[in-house]
């Protein structure tokens, strides 16, 4: 070893030494959807696209038939896989909402807080000594007193008290500078989705921007996760952006949130949310240059929106005391596997995946630049293979057109920058996009359907 290297390996230690990088993992899930009527005569509820086909409770083997949502065995099987993969540092779990499937819409509160029960006791068992911290979707009740004796074990006495009023939270953690802030996103959903009066929304806006502030001056950085964050749906083709009511942000609260995620970009070290059933991702812009970004998990149960896919469970490594997120390993069930048994497995690794050295927004753009490109499709037919969880590796029913429209999805947060994206005259192919109303009407009532 000559002397300059022997400086260097001086300096490696000392530096790993200061920054003490201690590493830990968290689950993001989300998007459960269980079904309890899966396998019962009422079975037909949560099937809706295939009501009236006689053999798909049979196709893949009864739990894991990709046109219904998920049944009691899908759900203990991600828990037991979660529990087998259990890293040592697993430090906490995110779950963000939907807990329950669409077709209970019209049940009872009672069964659904019994569904909703039942889903924490395994969690409950499955993470003994972790918390979990749950945010509200479109599909669950209210908040309520019952939700805050269920979830009493997981939240501490304050984030309790605004999670009784409004569904949000923050967790502050004692061993390290990160922050979780758990966010309501139906409070700002447009349409059907919701549930409270205005002024809840409006104090949710408020108690925001204070925690945020708060979190600055004492130097912390934050997560935040909701169920629904901010962005267009992708498979929108020239976005009717609040997807009738579905649990998407209002245009004026998503515009609202994409302000304040800019003014806070310093100290937001990762966005987490799902309800799209999609893994992907979204960028924040500020004046041109990428500044915040946002991972969506894909769903546990195997109904997409408009599509199908199979199920999902996000595992992801970050260092402690920054939230620096590090990397992830995505997990999914191949449903189409004939083999009647249920088998969990990796589908990729995202630093690998992709091929990035760093997760930041910087990386994240030029892997979005990447997507765009009409001239080398690998890195856009990556893209859409891990946005349909590996449902389907044929990337061709998806022409250039349906690429732009992804790649505005990812990088046009805003909805009406959005719809010039995918309107971009400069693009003859998207223009050809925005003339096929045919299939504009078909994907607007999927979504309708499946919302
Ligand atoms: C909840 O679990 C109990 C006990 O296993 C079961 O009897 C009940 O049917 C379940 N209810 C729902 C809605 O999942
Ligand atoms: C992904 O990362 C996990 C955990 O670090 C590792 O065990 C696994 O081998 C990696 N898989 C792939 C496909 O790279
Ligand atoms: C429009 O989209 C539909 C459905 O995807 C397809 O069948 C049809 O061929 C498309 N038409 C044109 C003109 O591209």
């Amino acid at each position: 070893m000559n002397l300059s290297s022997f400086a260097l390996y001086i300096t490696s230690l000392l530096w790993l030494n200061l920054t003490d990088a201690k590493i830990g993992y968290f689950w993001h899930i989300t998007d459960l959807h269980y079904d309890p009527f899966h396998n019962s005569p009422e079975f037909h509820r949560g099937c809706r696209h295939n009501r009236g086909s006689s053999d798909h409770s049979h196709r893949n083997g009864r739990h894991r038939d990709h046109t219904c949502d998920s049944s009691w065995p899908l759900i203990q099987s991600a828990a037991s896989f979660m529990h087998e993969r259990h890293p040592e540092t697993l430090e906490f779990v995110l779950w963000t909402g939907d807990i329950l499937s669409s077709s209970m819409e019209h049940l009872s509160d009672e069964i659904k807080l019994e569904a909703v029960r039942n889903v924490t006791y395994v969690l409950s068992t499955t993470f003994s000594s972790q918390f979990v911290f749950p945010a509200l979707g479109h599909n669950d009740p209210p908040p309520s007193r019952k939700l805050v004796e269920m979830w009493r074990q997981w939240l501490p006495t304050e984030a309790l008290q605004t999670f009784e009023i409004g569904g949000y939270y923050t967790i502050e953690q004692s061993h390290s500078k990160l922050r979780i802030i758990v966010l309501n996103s139906v409070l700002w959903a447009g349409g059907a989705a919701r549930t409270d009066g205005p002024n809840v929304g409006r104090a949710q806006w408020e108690w925001l921007n204070q925690v945020l502030s708060t979190a600055r001056k004492k130097s912390e950085m934050v997560y935040i996760v909701a169920h629904a964050g901010p962005g267009v749906e992708d498979r929108h083709n020239a976005g009717s952006s609040s997807a009738s009511g579905g649990g998407e942000l209002s245009p004026s609260a998503n515009a609202r949130l994409l302000h304040i995620i800019r003014s806070f970009s310093d100290v937001i070290a990762g966005q987490f949310y799902g309800h799209r059933h999609s893994d992907t991702f979204r960028l924040i812009y500020n004046e041109g240059h990428p500044v915040s970004w946002a991972l969506l998990a894909p769903s546990l149960t195997p109904r997409g929106a408009g599509s199908v896919t199979n199920p999902g469970l996000r595992l992801y490594k970050f260092e402690i005391n920054t939230g620096k997120v590090l990397d992830y390993t995505q997990y999914y069930l191949d449903v189409t596997n004939p083999k009647g048994e249920i088998h969990w497995s990796i589908e990729y690794n995202l630093t690998q995946y992709y091929g990035l050295r760093e997760i930041n927004a910087a990386s994240l753009h030029a892997l979005a630049e990447k997507i765009r490109s009409h001239h080398d499709r690998s890195v856009f037919n990556k893209y859409l293979t891990a946005l349909r969880v590996r449902h389907s590796t044929d990337t061709s029913d998806c022409d250039a057109s349906c690429a732009h429209v992804h790649y505005c999805a990812v990088t046009r947060a805003d909805y009406s920058e959005f719809r010039s994206c995918v309107r971009n005259p400069a693009s003859a192919l998207a223009s050809r996009a925005a003339q096929n109303t045919t299939a504009i009407i078909l994907y607007a009532i999927l979504i309708f359907m499946s919302s």
